[in-house]
């Protein structure tokens, strides 16, 4: 990373510590705010966050492993989250599954070289009597069938 980033990394960090708070209450808030901004929280904005909220920064990756929507690797524009939980798996899944992955040319897990849409598993979105169900970003998607799913897609920028 080039040291003008790094400063600019530090500067928004800093200003996301002053707005939320250096207790360890606003830990999650900062981690959220630089997941939205960044697309995920690196190595140096982990130590960055610990350094400034006086924490050590394994404390820092344990939230960030804990909780899914938070990632230490770059991800796509898009988050494209596949409920499966056994309603959705029972409701047709896995046509589901299978559609989005050949259109998007990629696994679950993995990010698509444009950067447009990572694809990630989640588990149950609460909409077990509509599903299956597809989260996009924060858009919840039910009913799906794969054509539904793959128009979805092709949508999103
Ligand atoms: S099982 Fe998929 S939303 Fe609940």
């Amino acid at each position: 990373m080039l040291v003008v980033e790094k400063n600019n990394l530090s500067y928004e960090i800093e200003r996301m510590v002053k707005e939320y708070g250096s207790d360890r209450q606003s830990l999650l808030q900062i981690l959220q705010a630089v997941q939205k901004k960044y697309k995920h929280i690196s190595d140096f904005a982990q130590q960055e966050i610990a350094r400034m909220m006086n924490i050590h920064p394994v404390e820092v990756y344990s939230v960030i492993s804990f909780y899914s929507f938070l990632s230490t690797e770059p991800k796509g524009r898009n988050i494209v989250r596949l409920c499966k939980t056994i309603a959705c798996d029972m409701a047709g899944k896995d046509a589901v599954e299978t559609a989005v992955k050949r259109e998007l040319g990629i696994s679950f897990g993995e990010t698509t070289i444009d950067q447009r849409v990572s694809l990630e598993y989640t588990n149950c979105l609460g909409m077990c009597d509509e599903g299956p169900a597809m989260l996009i970003n924060e858009k919840v998607y039910t009913h799906l069938n794969p054509e539904m799913a793959v128009n979805i897609l092709n949508e999103i920028k």
